[in-house]
């Protein structure tokens, strides 16, 4: 049980240190007792590590609201390549003095350095959540939609996810349940409205009555404006874990079939689900999509994800992996992020199958700094060798 252990919370400051081992729903339950909310969560939170999750830079679902781990980790404990252990457990919100070394480890993906500790801080636990989940007629709309949360809801809103009408046929083949926009006479398991897309919208707040009627407000004049044409409400604790799997789900639906090509990539907001389309199009041209078919290698190709962070996930659901899909999809993906002044990898990383393709994202100077660094701290290259560079 090495590196499994909380070592401190300053409840006054909401500073928490913890070994990097813990798992991210247990740190997180030891932080609602305090009344403090662990400043990430993700779907897959229940078996991944705060180490991993900051080696990584996780990004997850409430970015939005909480900002990424370069903000809120304020201290680090690695053990470097050659056994130094770099001890900077601080505890400092602001320290100016040289440069901000545990940045280098937030992303690294474990190429410069192990992370045994983490301190991090950790925000007041809202005591008041509604979760919106809404059917739009357009990608015009989720952005309209977005823009009006964003200054009507303001400083409540904490989450604003997107999923496309494809990701949730997927989802209700995997989940086998009713869909929350589902009318009554259509329940069925396989059946999705046919709006062509959803948006899950999460408000946290201090104040029950105050963040209801800011809510009741937005709903009203996005509804009014036909921005959003369909949506259910919730704030019953079971209900809200039922509307987050609709979303939270995609990930593992769209491997029910065999295999799943991801692309999780940056991209400006209103060139964002034109990437979808663009593989869409591909795919139908070559003639390899079919959701009949069984033939065809190809049941579908999804964009979801997180439209408050400019971040898509887009998933090319398979039967089994298939050169010519590849090819289909490789390096087009990378050229039209690239085109857009995009990102590669907004939140998953490089790992093994995109390291190839930094180039796309990365200028040679960013590139051969990269190098530098990698190599004057681990001139043998023993950290997680053959990833990243
Ligand atoms: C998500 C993870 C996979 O957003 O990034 O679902
Ligand atoms: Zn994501």
């Amino acid at each position: 049980d090495s590196m499994k252990k909380i070592r401190s919370f300053d409840e006054s400051s909401g500073i928490f240190k913890v070994d990097a081992g813990v798992i991210l729903e247990a740190a997180d339950t030891f932080l609602a007792e305090k009344g403090h909310i662990f400043p990430l969560d993700l779907g897959a939170k229940g078996s991944c590590f705060v180490g991993g999750n900051v080696a990584t830079n996780a990004g997850g679902l409430r970015l939005l609201r909480y900002g990424s781990l370069h903000g809120s980790v304020l201290g680090l404990e690695v053990v470097l390549a050659d056994g130094t252990v770099m001890d900077s457990m601080h505890s400092l919100r602001k320290d100016n003095t040289g440069y901000d070394l545990k940045q280098l480890f937030i992303g690294s993906e474990g190429s410069l350095g192990i992370i045994t500790g983490v301190s991090i801080l950790c925000p007041a636990r809202p005591k008041s959540v509604n979760i919106a989940f809404l059917g739009l007629e357009s990608y015009e709309m989720v952005q309209k939609c977005f823009q009006t949360a964003r200054s009507d809801l303001c400083e409540i809103l904490s989450a604003f996810e997107f999923m496309d009408h494809d990701s949730q046929l997927l989802a209700a083949k995997s989940l086998k349940t009713t869909h929350p926009l589902c009318q009554e006479d259509e329940t069925g398991v396989d059946s999705v409205p046919e709006y062509p897309f959803y948006v899950l919208l999460e408000t946290s707040g201090s104040t029950k009555e105050h963040d209801d009627e800011k809510l009741e407000n937005f709903l009203e004049k996005v509804m009014g404006d036909e921005t959003v044409v369909d949506g259910t409400v919730s704030q019953d604790e079971t209900q809200l874990r039922t509307l987050w799997t609709w979303r939270e789900g995609i990930a593992e639906a769209s491997q029910q079939f065999g295999g799943v090509y991801k692309y999780d990539v940056s991209l400006p907001l209103d060139s964002m689900y034109s990437l979808v389309e663009a593989v869409q199009e591909r795919l139908k041209k070559l003639n390899l999509s079919s959701t009949e078919d069984e033939s065809k290698p190809v049941y579908e190709a999804v964009g979801y994800g997180h439209i408050g962070d400019g971040n898509l996930h887009l998933n090319v659901a398979v039967r089994e992996y298939n050169k010519e899909v590849e090819k289909a999809l490789e390096p087009f993906v990378y050229e039209f992020v690239s085109k857009h002044h995009g990102s590669i990898s907004a939140e998953h990383g490089l790992g093994f199958q995109k390291k190839n393709y930094i180039g796309y994202s990365k200028s040679e100077v960013e590139i051969r700094m990269i190098k530098d660094i990698k190599h004057h701290y681990d001139p043998k290259g023993i950290l997680n060798p053959y990833k990243y560079i």
